[in-house]
């Protein structure tokens, strides 16, 4: 099967193109690099031993897109690509919104006029906002966000389910065979390949902990910034499901599996399960690199929610997935990537 993946050179992107080529698939990379690097994509190859189809285009540019798709025909489509950082979607909505939603319409337009009908998207546990207790399962109703970036997920979802419907009813000329849709909701992403050799390499100041910590820990910052103690939780700081990327890659292969294999939509979580408070990831960092973490506590951030965890049972029953690798596992392969690469994919 040959899958393409909108954005498979960035951080998510790359470690499921591993999964991929590992599990014997045929990969095509669509990537403009705007938040990611060339020198990911040879990193893969180096780490496959397996060629790598590289466009570079933005997943927005419909000519372009359409001329890829046509040429490649894949069987499954990942979408991964778009803006992620939350706090620059509260600056730029605007960009946001124009990009994250361009590309899914953009891909969905041009999947109908070449008949190409499995997609599986990149979503949120972001999507059930704060109106639900974890865990979370997916038959909860997705919730309100707290920012554009979470909107534009909340939205991507409500297109797919749509278009899915009318292509399910055969209101769309185009598709055949009805588009078959799985929608991923992630929960924190963290930790790197193994080798070490691919990673996360946020540009600038991390926003989120794990690469904050892994720069504290590699001495390029002082210190970390602990967004608040004084939340209703064992230690006072927020807990989050923390999943191993390399798990989270291979849930992505077991779902372009049951995309190829079923019609219809499916949304699944992609979470261990198992929350950690920050004061806890901090000492597992510190454990697994061998030194102290300096922090100090902070004010709460804003638009923080107190706990995110989730069920992942569906995905255990359907996908046959479930995460594997615990926090030990995390934090020494985020340790490995972090100190043998100080500046990312960067000189
Ligand atoms: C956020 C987004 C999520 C997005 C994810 C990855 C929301 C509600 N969540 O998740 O949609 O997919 O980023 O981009 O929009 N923390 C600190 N100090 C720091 C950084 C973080 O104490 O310097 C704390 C936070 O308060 C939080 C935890 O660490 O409790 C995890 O934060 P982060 O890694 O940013 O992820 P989320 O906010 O959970």
């Amino acid at each position: 099967m040959k899958i393409l993946l909108t954005g498979g050179a960035g951080y998510i992107g790359s470690h499921t193109t591993v999964a991929l080529l590992t599990a014997g698939y045929n990969v095509v990379v669509l990537d403009d690099f705007s938040n990611s690097s060339p020198e990911a994509v040879r990193r893969m190859e180096k780490l496959t031993g397996k060629a790598i189809s590289l466009y570079e285009a933005n997943a927005a540019d419909k000519a372009k897109v359409f001329e890829i798709l046509k040429r490649e025909m894949p069987e499954s489509i990942i979408h991964f690509a778009g803006l992620k950082a939350v706090g620059e979607s509260v600056e730029k909505p605007v960009e946001y919104y124009r990009n994250n939603i361009d590309t899914t319409l953009t891909l969905l337009e041009c999947m109908r006029d070449l008949g190409l009908s499995r997609f599986v998207f990149s979503s949120s546990a972001t999507v059930y906002g704060e109106a639900h207790t974890p865990p979370f399962t997916e038959e909860m109703t997705k919730g309100s966000c707290t920012n554009p970036y979470g909107w534009t997920k909340w939205i991507q979802e409500q297109i797919l389910a749509d278009a899915q419907e009318a292509s399910e009813k055969g209101l769309i000329s185009g598709w055949k065979t009805p588009l078959s849709v799985v929608m991923l909701r992630y929960f924190n992403p963290v930790g790197s390949h193994e080798s070490g050799l691919i990673g996360e390499d946020p540009q600038g100041i991390p926003n989120n902990l794990m690469p904050f910590i892994s720069q504290v820990a590699v001495g390029m910052r002082d210190k970390l910034i602990v967004f608040g103690d004084d939340y209703d939780t064992p230690d006072g700081t927020c807990r989050r499901d923390y999943i191993h990327v390399m798990d989270l890659a291979e849930g992505h292969v077991k779902a372009a599996e049951y995309a190829a294999a079923h019609e219809g939509i499916e949304v699944f979580n992609l979470g261990s399960g198992k929350p950690y408070s920050v004061l806890e990831m901090v000492e597992a960092f510190s454990k697994a690199c061998g030194h102290d973490i300096a922090y100090e506590i902070g004010a709460r951030r804003a638009g923080d929610i107190q706990d995110s965890w989730a069920n992942a049972e569906k995905a255990k029953r359907l996908l046959g997935w479930e995460a594997k690798r615990g926090i030990e596992e995390i934090c020494h392969d985020a340790w490995k990537w972090q100190s043998q690469n100080p500046n990312g994919y960067g000189e």
